[in-house]
């Protein structure tokens, strides 16, 4: 197999390449670089520039390098921004995959597997959330996923192509320092870049009905979400064409967000200011928890890791990029 992964210089792309290329697979990456680091990627690893969008390119791609199968996770993924600049974000992340879905199909490749989200769940009343849970995303960004695991089913069927889409859950951690999300939007990158600005991180609402008031999710190290995406490339391999696997990546267990201040506290041994809670964020789901039963089912995947290596590998990843940030009596290297 050749495998194109779109999007493989990102922060998930570069762990994707790295589980597939270990695991005896060869890859070559198409990206557009517009938030992907080139240097994330193994040598030997063919880049190719571009965007997702590009038919002549894919074209050109698929055929120079004989793709047998494809693992799309170029897209846009701001939440904030997705309701600023909607177009933008349908264009990129719809416009773009019915564009790579046409090239896959002109050329006969035939598994595809698509980077979705827990976002399409929106604000789920369930203690698990299930792939059967109803769909209604909250944003422009949840629509645009769903959209896609729509468009690449029905590719699927329509043309006979095995599909899988893999809904991940709280992404966090780093196999490598190197590798690691330069992103400082998610709640453990905004809790460290407050502690070292000498700022108490904020904690969006203690008036929720879960154990300590605050907002609980699913984390998944990045490593593991890798070895998921082998999982279902090989799984894809076995399916009849048509046919779709759709799973949560996710780990069945809930962390709360005090949780996760007390214990980035802990790993980057900074625990002043501690943290304030401030008013709730509209549109802040009090729980979101995955079922991990069908991903353990269907692919014999569990995760190995747990969120204290997740914040401790991401807090590496930080002071790699930052060095000014190295905290006195720091403990980040403990995993
Ligand atoms: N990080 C998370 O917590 C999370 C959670 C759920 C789903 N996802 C999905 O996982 C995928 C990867 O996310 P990430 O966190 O690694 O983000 P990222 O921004 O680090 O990676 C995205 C990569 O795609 C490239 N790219 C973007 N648009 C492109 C285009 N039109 N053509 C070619 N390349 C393009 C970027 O340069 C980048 O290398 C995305 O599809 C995202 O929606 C991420």
């Amino acid at each position: 197999m050749t495998w194109l992964v779109t999007g493989g210089a990102g922060y998930i792309g570069a762990h994707v390449v790295r589980a597939l290329t270990g695991a005896g697979e060869r890859v070559v990456v198409l990206d557009d670089l517009s938030t992907g680091l080139p240097d994330r990627l193994p040598p030997g690893v063919p880049l190719v520039r571009g965007a997702v969008s590009d038919r002549s390119l894919l074209e050109e791609t698929i055929a120079g390098h004989g793709v047998t199968g494809v693992v799309h996770l170029a897209a846009r993924k701001q939440v904030g921004e997705s309701v600023e600049r909607p177009l933008t974000y349908y264009r990129e992340n719809v416009h773009g995959l019915t564009v790579l879905l046409e090239a896959v199909v002109a050329a006969g490749v035939r598994r595809f597997l698509f980077s979705s989200s827990a976002a399409v769940y929106g604000m789920p009343d369930v203690d698990l959330v299930t792939e059967d849970t109803p769909c209604t995303p909250l944003n422009p960004y949840g629509e645009t996923k769903l959209a896609g695991e729509w468009l690449v089913r029905a590719a699927g069927r329509a043309h006979g192509l095995a599909t899988a889409c893999l809904r991940y859950f709280n992404v966090a951690g780093a196999a490598r320092p190197e590798l690691a999300d330069t992103g400082v939007s998610n709640v453990i990158p905004m809790f460290f870049g407050a502690l070292t600005r000498g700022e108490a991180p904020r904690i969006f609402g203690d008036d929720y009905p879960t154990p300590d008031g605050t907002c609980v999710r699913d984390y998944v190290h990045v490593a593991d979400l890798a070895d998921a995406h082998l999982a279902a490339a090989r799984r894809l391999a076995e399916l009849p064409p048509g046919e779709d696997l759709t799973v949560n990546v996710g780990t069945g267990r809930g962390v709360s967000v005090r949780e996760l201040a007390d214990l980035v506290a802990e790993v980057t041994g900074i625990r002043e200011p501690a943290p304030v809670v401030v008013p709730r964020r509209p549109g802040d789901p009090a729980g979101v928890v995955a079922s991990a039963e069908r991903i353990g089912r269907e692919l014999g995947w569990a995760p190995r890791y747990g969120v204290r290596q997740m914040v401790a590998s991401a807090w590496e990843g930080w002071r790699l990029r930052r060095p000014e940030a190295a905290a006195p009596g720091g403990t980040g290297s403990d995993g």
